[in-house]
Formats: structure tokens, C-alpha cells, sequence
């Protein structure tokens, strides 16, 4: 009996245990068979559609290849097209943090989107990994222990450029870009490197994003005759540019330079246009290194499709999750210990090895592509390991 009763009150503290088990694993919404909430606010639409697009893919290929699985535990996807437009930008972030509870908010490419979602994930304590926005401030003015970038500044390699076109003698350039941070801040990366080395930029023009009506500029470069013309579009905008720029005679006459988002994804559209360009980005066709050839073989089996810079984005950002999870044995709750791992963590990129900075910044080597039919080829490396200033981030 008295053995029986024994055995009876064990099995009761046992059931209790088991329950407050589940009650704790249940409080803290982690139990180790509950999936990974991934949010991916990127566009699906308008004319970043197919960055979104290849964001996502990247940041899927490397869970694949991962077993499925971050930080041991299987992913499940939140998505929202952000359609690269800011003013609903606080909405769609809404929509992941508060109503799916995502465990990690991943996004996204326009700057201007991106600003109002990082302010949404610091407010409510949420991991953000920014896959491609340059928007300098993210780490800069705006740093915080819970926001990471995969990508670059805007600064970065626009900065590169302008040394790039300094020393290829250039002295009178004209800029011309999207009226918004991306294109204005690459203007500014531009301008700093270039006049530190001697050369001008004589005139910046702009013109609304996204609009693609670029005649009336093209006829002003034209009257103007710069040694050279420096500009930041990308997507399908970057496309009808080149193509004007061709279409206007100015290809043959005025050299045309820009960072490395004019022509990645964007060269088969372009077709004879896009021929010889020069851009300066951190990532380049005929890198050699293993990381990029497993990559490139995998992304182009699975999708059909040849990656670029934004899918290499996406594979980093998942890796870098990775590495912060993994550090927490898959809790998503313990964001101290997520945060110093990813802190320290020195990503395998398809683009070259790399670190963050203390703003969580990639610290990365920026080449120097040349255009050569749907390839951007590694001609060189002008800045090794360059790291952004991050001007007023205080952490
Ligand atoms: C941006 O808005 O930050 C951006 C968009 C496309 C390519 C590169 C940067």
C-alpha cells in the first residue's frame, strides 16, 4: 500500500514536473520542438522586386543547406511585400513583430523602408538583420545591441569608386541618382573619396524614386561634358537607365560609372548597353574562393538562376542567425547570448570571409567588376577590409 501510495505521489510530482515544464517552455513561447519565426519584410513588387526575390532565396538556400533548420530548430517563414514603399513601412512591421511574433525581423533592401522597421524592432526589443539597405545611419546615428547588417553602408562602396575614378585621372564629374537616402548617401561615400583626391563633382542631380524618366538629364550631362558621370540606381530602374545612357549616344563619349547595384541582376536586360561598365561592390563573378563555388553551384541548381550580391545578403543573413542561436541552444529568448555571438562571429560569405564592426557593420574587401555579357568580373580590389566610419553610433 504504502509502496503503491508512494509510487502514486511521484508520479504526481512527476506529472506536476512535466507540467510546469510545459508551462515554463510555453511562457517563454520556446519549447524545443516550436519552430524558429522568421520574418522576411522585402518587396515582391515594383522595381526591387526581384532583389526581395533574391534575398529570400539566399536566406533559404543557407537554412537548406543547414538541415532545415536555425539553431536547431525547424524555420518557419512570415513574409510581407514591403513594396520599397517607406510610408508603409511601420504597418508592415507591425504586422510581423506584433501580430505573427516573429523571432527575428529580416529586411530589407530600400533604405527608406528600412529606417521606419528598425525603429518598429528597437521599440519592441526585436532582433533585426538588414540583408541589403545601405541607409548609413542603421549603424551609424541609429545603432543598437539588437540590429545587424549583412550588406553594406551606403558609404562603403561608393567610397571605393570615387578613389577608382580619381585615379583613372578623371577630375569634373557629374553625379545623378533617386532623390533618397541610398542615392544620396552614395553620392556623399562618392564625393568624399574623389575630392580628397583632387577631383570635383561639379553638379549632383536628382530625380524622385522611382521614376525612370531620365532624358532630360541625359541631355543636361550631355551639354555639361563631365570627364565622367558617377550614379546609384538598381533593380529594374538601373536597367532602363544603362540603356538610355546608350540610347543617348553618351556611352561612347562621357565614361559612366557606379556602385557594383546598377548592374548586378540587371546585365541580361541591359544587353549591349551594360558591356565593359565599371562598378565597384563587395562581391564580383570569379571570386576565388570554395565558399562562392559551393554557393553558386547550389543557388543555381535549386533556383535556376545565377545569384548576385543580394542573395549573397540573404545566405549571410540566415548564417549569422545561425551563429547566434546556435550560441543560445535555440532559444530566441536569450538575447544577450544571440547578440555576442553574432557580435563576434566571423561569417564564411560566398563574397570572402568577414566580420562586423563594432557597429555591426561588414567590415569586407570592395572590387572593382567589369561588365562581360551577364558577368560582373573581378578586375581588382581597390580597399581591402574597409570598414565604415559609423559617424554617430555610439555603442
Ligand atoms: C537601398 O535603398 O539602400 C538600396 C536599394 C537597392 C540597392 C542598394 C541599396
Amino acid at each position: 500500500m504504502l509502496h503503491s501510495s508512494r509510487s502514486g505521489v511521484s508520479r504526481a510530482l512527476v506529472a506536476a514536473g512535466i507540467l510546469s515544464l510545459g508551462i515554463i517552455g510555453m511562457s517563454s513561447g520556446h519549447a524545443a520542438d516550436e519552430k524558429i519565426k522568421v520574418g522576411l519584410m522585402l518587396p515582391a513588387t515594383g522595381t526591387f522586386a526581384a532583389l526581395g526575390s533574391a534575398i529570400s532565396n539566399g536566406f533559404k538556400q543557407y537554412v537548406a543547406e543547414n538541415g532545415g533548420k536555425l539553431g536547431g530548430r525547424e524555420v518557419e517563414y512570415y513574409t510581407v511585400d514591403d513594396e520599397s514603399d517607406p510610408a508603409k513601412a511601420t504597418e508592415n512591421a507591425n504586422k510581423l513583430i506584433k501580430r505573427d511574433k516573429v523571432d527575428v525581423l529580416v529586411g530589407t533592401v530600400h533604405s527608406g523602408v528600412a529606417l521606419a522597421m528598425a525603429k518598429v524592432a528597437r521599440d519592441n526589443k526585436t532582433l533585426m538583420i538588414v540583408p541589403n539597405a545601405g541607409a548609413d545611419e542603421l549603424t551609424g546615428p541609429l545603432c543598437a545591441p539588437t540590429l545587424f547588417r549583412t550588406s553594406f553602408t551606403n558609404w562603403q562602396p561608393a567610397y571605393a569608386m570615387g578613389k577608382v575614378a580619381a585615379e583613372k585621372g578623371h577630375k569634373k564629374v557629374v553625379t545623378l541618382t533617386w532623390k533618397y537616402a541610398a542615392g544620396q548617401q552614395s553620392i556623399e561615400g562618392f564625393k568624399e573619396a574623389f575630392e580628397q583626391a583632387g577631383g570635383k563633382v561639379v553638379k549632383d542631380m536628382t530625380l524622385p524614386f522611382p521614376n525612370v524618366e531620365f532624358q532630360p538629364f541625359l541631355t543636361e550631362i550631355a551639354a555639361l561634358k563631365p570627364d565622367a558621370v558617377f550614379v546609384f540606381f538598381a533593380g529594374a530602374g538601373a536597367a532602363k537607365f544603362v540603356k538610355d545612357y546608350a540610347a543617348a549616344g553618351l556611352k561612347s563619349s562621357i565614361p559612366l560609372y557606379a556602385t557594383g547595384f546598377l548592374t548586378d541582376g540587371t546585365l541580361e536586360a541591359m544587353g549591349d548597353a551594360g558591356k565593359g561598365l565599371l562598378t565597384t561592390l563587395h562581391y564580383a563573378d570569379g571570386l576565388d574562393n570554395k565558399k562562392d563555388g559551393a554557393f553558386r553551384l547550389n543557388y543555381a541548381k535549386t533556383y535556376k538562376l545565377q545569384p548576385d550580391v543580394y542573395a549573397v545578403q540573404g545566405y549571410d543573413a540566415a548564417q549569422l542567425y545561425q551563429a547566434g542561436l546556435a550560441a543560445a541552444g535555440g532559444d530566441a529568448t536569450k538575447q544577450d547570448v544571440i547578440i555576442k555571438a553574432m557580435e563576434s562571429a566571423k561569417i564564411d560569405s560566398p563574397r570572402g570571409a568577414f566580420t562586423l564592426s563594432k557597429a555591426h557593420n561588414p567590415v569586407q574587401d570592395i572590387y572593382l567588376r567589369q561588365a562581360e555579357g551577364t558577368q560582373n568580373k573581378l578586375v581588382s580590389t581597390p580597399i581591402k577590409a574597409l570598414a565604415d566610419p559609423a559617424r554617430g553610433c555610439k555603442m
